[in-house]
């Protein structure tokens, strides 16, 4: 495939797909940025209470979790983030990390694809291989209300030679399905499962949501180690908390290990 010609985002085409929640988003599209959180986090909110989305054809500096970089090349995926605002006073819903990755599972499972799988916090997994990568960055002070940037990347069409760092190694959409739904349309897809998801987290909690989680965990039952901040764990993976903490078997205990700047590795 020549990576020079694709097709380029299209926000008619993005509105088609998310059909009668179209005015509930206000959708940006940039040929090239730095990259779309970084914007999001930097630009003031739309007026008129929508929900922004901005996503680019390319970014330049584009960011993965744990300071990594995301890498693009033309055509080679879908990269956009989202700015959710909570209601004032509410706190950021519990397992919000998680349910971005079920809603992504879910895009995906609707076009067809499957072995969707999901690595705690948020990766989402194909059989195995990463195909998704979810970042999100709280936005708040600076007289802001309390928002989240949710940054997601998804993996098109990527190039033969592409060297990405991943313990898990990667895959695409073009290698998943025979005819792979065009950028547009599974943007307009995701974010119409974004909405459904988070805003049934947003309102009543992460606990209902726990188990279509669960269902998809890709390391249910299995030897896990934790690698980050915290001291290093090694336990069972027994599922998640009624808040998305992980929950692992280990020699001394269950332990619960939240949500933070920490990797899962196969035990
Ligand atoms: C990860 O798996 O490490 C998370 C990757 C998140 C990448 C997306 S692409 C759109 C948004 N903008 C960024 O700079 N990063 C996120």
């Amino acid at each position: 495939m020549d990576h020079s010609r694709h097709a380029a985002l299209d926000r008619a085409e993005v509105a088609a797909a998310l059909g009668g929640l179209a005015a509930v988003f206000s959708v940006e599209i940039l040929p090239e940025c730095d990259s779309t959180n970084s914007r999001l986090l930097a630009d003031p909110p739309p007026e008129g209470g929508r929900i922004a989305v901005l996503a680019a054809d390319r970014q330049t500096a584009g960011r993965g979790r744990r300071g990594r970089a995301w890498q693009s090349w033309p055509g080679a995926g879908l990269t956009f983030s989202v700015l959710w605002q909570f209601a004032p006073g509410a706190p950021v819903p519990a397992g919000l990390s998680l349910v971005v990755g079920l809603a992504v599972a879910r895009a995906l499972e609707e076009l067809g694809v499957d072995g969707v799988q999901l690595k705690w916090p948020n990766d989402v997994l194909v059989n195995g291989h990463k195909i998704a990568g979810i970042l999100i960055e709280l936005v708040s002070g600076r007289g802001r209300p309390l928002a989240a940037v949710i940054g997601v990347g998804i993996n098109l069409r990527l190039p033969p030679d592409a060297e990405i760092e991943s313990a898990f190694g990667v895959t695409d959409l073009a290698r998943c399905l025979d005819a792979p739904p065009s950028a547009s349309r599974l943007l307009g897809l995701v974010l119409a499962q974004l909405h459904h998801f988070v805003g049934i987290c947003a309102a009543a909690g992460f606990d209902g949501l726990r188990g279509a989680w669960q269902q998809r965990n890709a390391f249910a039952d299995l030897p896990v180690r934790i690698l980050g901040e915290v001291e290093p764990l090694a336990g069972t993976c027994v599922g998640v908390d009624v808040d998305g903490a992980l929950l692992l078997q280990t020699p001394d205990g269950l332990r619960r290990v939240l949500s933070g700047d920490v990797s899962l590795r196969a035990g």
